[in-house]
């Protein structure tokens, strides 16, 4: 068996599932060989609540689980155990970064510790991104982010729950982002209403196989209640999320 089969790295801390029967400290001192990491954690639990953080336990190194991670030259400080961050969506991001016009009003919900909102600014700077996360940790980290890469002047920081924080804001963004795949359909209204007519949504959601065009038809019901109308309408996979089932972005026009 592979002992070091699969983990995520995380700047330098390495987070590993232990299959059952695999022993943590073999995998754990292979993964350690690699001088760039200095920490190595397993998971304890799938990711849990409105969070989506995960309990972890330190096999191997420091006991440190604050690490900054740089991705396509951007740095993302973070802790493991107190935020949401997948090192596995970077690609992600800089598709989301490659579709937006240069001077664009970006709504980014569930914005996490920012990287999105980074992403989007560092390559298309001539865009403004309002950028809202509900924990405080995770706020906290985007504040420190946005400085940490020199966007304080593109990126708006905003705490609190979507639907309390986006009250007020109907109509005013050209495109609203929605990078939480297990609870976006939820506020599918707010992010509708938030966009001007013609205004682009991105909407990440979990299909499973077989029902690829769930997503799609969700979010034009939900266009419908408020009298709209989705147009150009694509759904793509993203990323593997479990057995038969995939991270998909649904996005469209909203008419
Ligand atoms: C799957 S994580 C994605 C984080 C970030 N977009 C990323 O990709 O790194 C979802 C995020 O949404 C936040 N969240 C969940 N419900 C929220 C709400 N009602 N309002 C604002 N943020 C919320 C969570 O705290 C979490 O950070």
């Amino acid at each position: 068996m592979d002992e070091t089969h699969s983990y995520d790295i995380v700047g330098n801390i390495a987070i590993i599932e232990v299959p059952e029967g695999a022993d943590e400290k073999l995998m754990a001192n292979e993964i350690m060989k690699n001088k760039n990491i200095i920490t190595v954690v397993k998971k304890l639990s799938a990711r849990e609540g409105v969070f989506r953080t995960r309990q972890l336990e330190v096999v191997a190194g420091k006991q440190n689980l604050e690490t900054i991670h740089t991705e396509h030259g951007m740095k993302y400080k973070l802790d493991v155990g107190k935020v949401y961050f997948s090192p596995r969506e970077g690609e992600e991001r800089q598709k989301i970064a490659d579709k937006i016009r240069n001077d664009e009003t970006v709504l980014v919900m569930f914005a996490g510790i920012g990287a999105y909102a980074i992403a989007i600014t560092k390559k298309k700077p001539q865009s403004k991104v309002y950028a809202v996360e509900i924990n405080s940790d995770a706020y906290e980290y985007m504040r420190t982010n946005i400085r940490l890469n020199r966007v304080d002047a593109l990126v708006y920081p905003l705490k609190g729950d979507v639907r309390i924080v986006c009250k007020g804001m109907d109509g005013k963004f050209d495109r609203v982002v929605m990078p939480y795949p297990a609870g976006a359909h939820e506020f599918l209204d707010i992010a509708i209403g938030c966009l001007k007519k013609n205004g682009f949504i991105h909407f990440y959601t979990i299909s499973k196989e077989g029902e690829e065009d769930a997503g799609k038809e969700l979010l034009g019901k939900e266009a419908n209640k408020l009298g709209r109308k989705t147009v150009n309408v694509e759904s793509r996979k993203v990323l593997p999320y479990a057995p038969r089932m995939w991270k998909r972005c649904v996005e469209a026009q909203i008419v």
